[in-house]
Order: structure tokens, then sequence, then C-alpha cells
């Protein structure tokens, strides 16, 4: 694949390392005008991740796009070794959904050095260095989190004591902190008490098996506080084999209405659910041809999201994307 400045190869000798920049600002671009996207994604844990990798592939599609995907299984170093391979590869934009927050700033590094620009989707990073990535495109997770934790304080009015054991996402995982956060912001100085919280790495086995955990642990479960529809829909079934009714006998929140939950909201077996949108790629690609064209884009595109009550699931399901 070429990049427009390669042509001066005296130029690149000497310059190279330090930037891949055109005299117009732009970064690059095949010959033909076709630009390369690298893409680590996290890997394929959840309904949401599903969703939001179709929706990549099939904007990358159309917007003429060449996409280079890479599936992370979950695991850091995968990540880090598909962006070196990117690099190496010299596509024309580096796009990932971090695992974690920590530990991206080596990399990054290395891919501003050869110039090629950065966009962090779905998920953020923590470096006090902004300039290591172009923008970030992707929900605000405390405000997800926040959203669940105000339904709880308005549906818990006038009772004296709300138990909640909390299924969290990925360990390090910006949902995963920024969900705990906001939840509990929302619900300090009230009646309700995070008693357990555990982490099911996002997974229905994963929120399945911890559910057990803390059914077996504590009798007094009011709630369960889960961090997406995949682990929440693993405790479902963790709390009928223990002879309890989701969503009557323990109340259950979730993050993403994906379809499956949205289906248990309908149900009656989830009780709310905070939207996450992962229906990101059309707004990555456009993103990603600005960036490569040279053009400003703003630090943070924010994605517009809803929570849905059983009534409200039951009435968007039929025409749900995903
Ligand atoms: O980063 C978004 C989160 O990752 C989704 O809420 C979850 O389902 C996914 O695995």
């Amino acid at each position: 694949m070429f990049r427009k400045w390669v042509t001066v190869a005296a130029a690149v000798t000497l310059f190279g390392a330090l930037t891949a920049c055109g005299s117009d600002g732009s970064s690059g671009g095949g010959d033909d005008g076709t630009i390369t996207m690298g893409f680590a994604q996290v890997g394929a844990e959840s309904g949401w991740r599903t969703a939001n990798t179709k929706s990549i592939q099939e904007a990358a599609e159309k917007a003429g796009i060449e996409l280079k995907f890479s599936d992370a299984q979950q695991k850091q170093e995968n990540q880090i070794k598909a962006i070196r391979s990117f690099i190496q590869q010299r596509v024309d934009v580096i796009a990932f959904s971090p695992v974690v927050e920590t530990g991206w700033d080596t990399v990054l590094l290395e891919a501003k050095r050869a110039g090629i620009p950065v966009i962090l989707t779905d998920r953020a990073i923590d470096s006090e260095d902004e300039s290591l990535y172009e923008t970030f495109l992707g929900s605000d997770f405390i405000e997800e989190g926040r959203k669940a934790g105000q339904w709880l304080v308005e549906e818990s009015e006038g009772e004296s004591e709300v138990r909640v054991v909390e299924l969290e996402g990925t360990t390090g995982a910006a949902p995963a902190i920024d969900r705990h956060t906001g939840f509990v912001e929302a619900i300090e100085g009230t009646n309700i008490e995070i008693i357990a919280s555990q982490t099911g790495d996002f997974t229905r086995s994963g929120g399945k098996q911890v559910m057990e955990a803390f059914l077996k642990a504590h009798d007094d479960i009011d709630v369960v506080y889960s961090h997406n529809d995949d682990m929440g829909l693993g405790a479902i079934e963790a709390i009928e084999a223990a002879g309890k009714k989701p969503g009557e006998d323990i109340k259950i929140i979730t993050v993403d209405a994906v379809r499956d939950g949205m289906q248990a909201l309908a149900d009656g077996k989830i009780n709310f659910i905070v939207e996450c949108n992962p229906l990101l790629g059309d707004q990555l690609m456009e993103l990603a041809k600005k960036i490569v064209a040279g053009e400003e884009v703003p630090k943070r595109v924010l994605v517009e999201e809803d929570t849905f009550t059983r009534e409200e699931a039951a009435e968007v399901l039929p025409d749900r994307q995903y």
C-alpha cells in the first residue's frame, strides 16, 4: 500500500520516523485514493460487540475503506501486537477499542512517530498525552451508570434498605470503571447499598458464574446491577436455577439494550436497560476520511443514547437493528 509522501525517498529516510503528514496536512491515502484502516477490536465477548463489529465492517465497505480487522480476544497484548502490525503495514489510519484503559502510551507513540493517526472508538484510554490520538468516538459510560442508579433511586423510594450486587465488566476497562462510578454517584446518600461487586468479564457465562456465587453467599439480594446485557442474561439463568423469579424476586438493571436484553426486558425478567449504542461504523469512517484528508475533527464525539422500561422495550423490539 502506498502513501503520498513515500515518493520522496530521501525525505522518508530523514523524516519518516518523525512525521508522515503531507504538506497539506493530510496523513495518507493510497495512490488511487483508497484509505486503509487497521482496526483492533476487543473481541467477541457480547452481543454488543458482535453488533459493533458488523457495523464497522459494513460501514467500511460502504465508504470504500479497506479494512484490516483484528480480534484481540479480550487481551491487551493481542491488541498491542495488532497495532504494531498495522504500523508495519503502513496503514493510513488505526482505530481501536481499548480492552483496558491504561498501558497504551508506548505503542501509540510508535504510531505517532510513524505518522499514522489513531482513532479511539467505543472506549477511552487513560493517558496524560492527548496527542497520541486524534479523536475519541463513543458513549459517556459515567452517564450510563448514573442513569442506572437514578432509575433505582426513584424505584426504591420509600423502601428502608435496598441491597445490590454488581456484575462488573472487564477489570480495568473504561465501561467497567465508569459505569461503577456513575452508579455509585447516583445512589450516594440513599438507602441503596452495593453489598458485593465482582467482574463477569462482560460475558454471559461470566455473569452466570458470578451470580451463582453471589446467590450462595447472600440470601437477601434485592437488585442486580449488571454492566452489560450479556452478564445480566447469565444472571437470569443463575437466579432461575436457584428457584427465584428474575425481575420480581430480584430486580435486574443492565446496560446495552441489545435484542436479547430487550426481549428479556419485554418479558419482565429485566426491569430497566440503559442503552449503549454499538452502531459506530458510519461515524468512524467519516472521521477517518476527514483525518486522512488533514481536516480538523473534534477531540471527542459523543454518541446519543436512551433508556428503556418494559413497555418501551416491547414497543421498539420489532424494529431493533441489533
Ligand atoms: O465497551 C462497550 C461494552 O463492551 C459493552 O457495554 C459490552 O457489552 C461490551 O463488551
